[in-house]
């Protein structure tokens, strides 16, 4: 099976399980409210590139990882985690972004606080799917929580890098590693933990892409438009957000993904799996820079 269609699997197991499929018939006390079930699954399938859950399972093969299953629920987690920071990302009190993966964002569709426990119930369910992963390998389940949980919770991870944005005065390279960066850093992490190797020699690279990432992604906010990329643009100008392209103009934005990904290159550790990851990284790369600027950044 391949690896898309591994995390595709993951996701639904563990979306079958907070449905409460698994515990008692629709419309029991043990399945979840409808609404709730409905939401959840709106804002996981279909999926976007599904990037750092792949770039998570390259990072185990890589380490030649001797139990898939554990692999493959710590990416389910990782992506849970991201959809849940995209629901709670679109809602009115933060971007206020009426479209996500081209279709209406989950609070335009099922309102306000079922968008809110959205998120929440998503936030929790990665912790609970990494858990029914690693029955086999209980040993690796500790540094998998604490590697999701600092790049969430912690001074640096998603909370932190969302929570800049209701300061006055930002710093884009922080901001932009702890919104975007720490989760990489984590997929990149948590393969290799899932392998049962230490994460340190691979968070780097995650580290690096995920900023090359947060770099192109401003940049489309900033040049292209709401059709070709499903959700809205213009959002850093219209809420006065540090941007790269604003901060560095476009031909600074894109040499900046340029070098940050030559870094990234550099940054794979000796492994068996290198070539692969060079070529994903190289992939990556061709999606990063919009044709319109008449280059790429491989
Ligand atoms: C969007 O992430 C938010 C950012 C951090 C840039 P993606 O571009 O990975 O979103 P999907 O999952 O593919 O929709
Ligand atoms: C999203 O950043 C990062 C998250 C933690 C959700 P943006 O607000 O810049 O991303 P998009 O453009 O809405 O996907
Ligand atoms: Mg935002
Ligand atoms: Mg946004």
């Amino acid at each position: 099976m391949d690896a898309a269609a591994r995390i595709e699997r993951a996701l639904e197991t563990a979306l079958s399980r907070a449905e409460g499929h698994a515990g008692g018939p629709a419309g029991s006390s043990r399945s979840a409210p409808p609404g709730l079930a409905n939401a959840i699954r709106y804002a996981v399938f279909p999926g976007g590139a599904r990037v750092r859950p792949r770039l998570c399972l390259a990072v185990a093969d890589a380490c030649a990882i001797d139990s898939p299953i554990i692999a493959d629920n710590a990416a389910a987690a990782i992506e849970l985690m991201h959809c849940a920071s995209l629901v709670h990302d679109d809602l009115p009190c933060f971007d206020d972004a009426d479209q996500r993966r081209g279709k209406s964002s989950v609070h335009k569709v099922y309102g306000e606080p079922l968008a809110v426990l959205t998120g929440d119930a998503m936030i929790v369910m990665a912790f609970e799917t990494m858990c029914a992963g690693a029955t086999a390998s209980p040993s690796r389940l500790p540094g998998l929580v604490t590697a999701l949980s600092r790049a969430v919770g912690g001074p640096s991870g998603i909370i932190s890098g969302q929570a800049w944005e209701c300061e006055p005065e930002i710093d884009l390279v922080q901001y932009h590693r702890a919104k975007t960066g720490a989760l990489f850093a984590a997929a990149t992490s948590m393969g290799a933990l899932a392998a049962g190797e230490s994460p340190d020699r691979w968070r780097p690279l995650g580290e690096l892409i995920g900023e090359a990432y947060q770099v192109a992604d401003d940049i489309q906010d900033m040049i292209s438009d709401a059709a070709t990329i499903g959700k809205p643009c213009g959002q850093d100008a219209a809420h006065a957000r540090p941007s790269a392209p604003r901060a560095l103009g476009l031909e600074g934005a894109v040499a900046r993904i340029e070098s940050l990904l030559r870094d990234a290159v550099d940054a794979i550790p000796p492994c068996e799996g290198a070539a692969e990851l060079r070529s994903i990284i190289a992939a990556q790369a061709k999606r990063f820079v919009p044709k319109s600027l008449g280059r790429h950044a491989a």
